[in-house]
């Protein structure tokens, strides 16, 4: 899609505002692509102010003083040799931003008044001064954080074998899924997603050279049988998966599937990495048990995230792994970035060895359910043509299947048009997009904008 808005964008600039572009079709003709492509590269220049649709009429540039002058990068093609299979798309919503004018609930970080802001605070000025705040933190991260990773899992239930030994730190848990798909598989190599999964984990998986194997997950999560099947037919030994509050479907994985799994992974002599970014964002009483905890045999490596219960600032998370394939990840990640800053680090630790944190996570999940409903019943008023997938029990988001026909990625450029970012669907299929869905955050915008929100959003669906 990148070489068809550059085309469109260099066109642009160069047409008089209020000039009409070439119809998709004779687009698509002209570049050798599919109309869809070209509609996405015209959405991406219509939210980015190039171009405005006139429905009925076509699309026309707008003039804007925004165009940009086209730079000349053509050179990098020769330059970076074979093409990989797919490109990591630095453009997704997830990655774009907050405008100040903007309602953004495509962004993924909670506003400030979610987070635990004076316990953030206090720790970081108690962190600068401890002994080692200015010394570099071993590389497996500091002893501090790593013992009250694994307290917290061992915690759960006495057979869960984690101990410090077994952590690493790392710089959030995308630096964590990073280092996992580099430090346990070999570029070329599949690995199997549930699909929609994270768009972050897709990129860490492309960017390690891997072939994505897409798995559909139901209400109840990866259906065994499936992953049987495509374990067995692309020969795959690791997988990706979210038991727990998946991002973006909120899907939790139920007890019968969790077995079947462990009891695949066994079988296949296979990895799981279990990504457990959302375990403080529990919206009620249920707060399952992680994978890590039944695996004493080292098949399933877990990511534990703070990002997004904590603070954003504090880029630490851990990663739970055993045997030489902690060995591989280990020097995956210290080849990436040596180690992580020990005053972040520290300041971790600090928020949660401190009494505020667990009541912190308490009101967050309380916080979090009246945002949902609220964002819930004003999709249900003004945009009822978009179907709630599932009452999300955890995490940050709606996820919505638009009604057929209704391509996200225009949905999404005409909303931010008005001022409404979403996310769109398709962003988070590593694969083919299974249908027309787009994901609504609730936590990043204030509840009094939901209404308006959602009548935008309401508005740019078809009848
Ligand atoms: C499913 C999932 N995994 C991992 C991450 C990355 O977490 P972090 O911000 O700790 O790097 C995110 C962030 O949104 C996520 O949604």
């Amino acid at each position: 899609m990148e070489r068809v808005s550059t085309h469109l964008r260099t066109l642009a600039s160069t047409l008089a505002a209020g000039t009409r572009l070439p119809s998709t079709r004779s687009l698509s003709a002209d570049l050798g692509v599919g109309p869809v492509t070209v509609q996405r590269a015209v959405a991406l220049l219509v939210a980015e102010g190039l171009v405005e649709t006139r429905p009925g009429t076509g699309n026309f540039v707008t003039g804007s003083a925004r165009r940009a002058t086209p730079r000349d990068v053509a050179w990098q093609a020769e330059a970076l040799g074979l093409t990989r299979p797919r490109v990591v798309d630095t453009t997704a919503s997830g990655v774009r931003a907050p405008g100040a004018d903007v309602i953004p609930l495509h962004w993924g970080y909670p506003l400030p008044e979610l987070q635990p802001e004076g316990l953030v605070r206090t720790a970081l000025s108690r962190a600068v001064r401890h002994p080692d705040a200015l010394m570099p933190a071993p590389s497996s991260g500091h002893p501090l954080l790593r013992q009250l990773l694994a307290g917290e899992l061992s915690a759960r239930t006495p057979e869960c074998d984690v101990t410090a030994d077994d952590v690493l730190i790392t710089s959030g848990a995308q630096s964590a899924l990073v280092a996992a798909f580099r430090g346990l598989a070999s570029p070329g190599d599949t690995v199997v997603m549930e699909t929609p999964t994270f768009w972050g984990a897709i990129a860490a998986a492309t960017e390690a050279g891997l072939q994505i194997v897409p798995v559909a997950s139901g209400p109840r999560g990866l259906d065994p049988e499936a992953l049987d099947r495509a374990m067995r037919t692309h020969g795959a030994r690791l997988v990706y998966a979210q038991p727990t509050w998946a991002n973006p479907t909120a899907t939790v994985w139920d007890p019968t599937t969790r077995s079947a799994v462990l009891g695949l992974l066994e079988e296949h002599a296979a990895f799981l990495i279990e990504d457990d970014w959302a375990r403080d964002l529990s919206l009620g009483d249920d707060h399952p048990l992680p994978l890590v905890c039944r695996d004493p045999h080292g098949h399933v490596v877990y990511v534990r995230s703070y990002t997004k219960g904590m603070s954003p600032s504090i880029r630490a998370a851990g990663l739970v792994a055993r045997g030489p394939a902690m060995q591989r990840i280990r020097g995956s990640r210290w080849a990436a970035d040596l180690y992580v800053s020990t005053v972040l680090q520290l300041a971790a630790a600090e928020i949660l060895g401190s009494p505020g944190w667990r009541r912190h996570v308490g009101g967050l999940g309380r916080q979090l359910s009246v945002r949902r409903d609220a964002l819930m019943t004003a999709i249900s008023r003004h945009a009822p043509s978009a179907e709630l997938t599932s009452v999300p029990q955890g995490g940050l988001s709606l996820w919505l299947r638009l009604p057929e026909g209704a391509d996200p990625a225009t949905v999404a450029a005409r909303c931010l048009q008005d001022g409404v970012a979403i996310s769109p669907g398709d962003e988070w299929f590593p694969g083919e997009p299974s249908g027309p869905f787009v994901r609504l955050g609730y936590a990043a915008a204030p509840t009094e904008q939901f209404e308006t929100a959602a009548r935008t959003i309401g508005r740019h669906l078809p009848r």
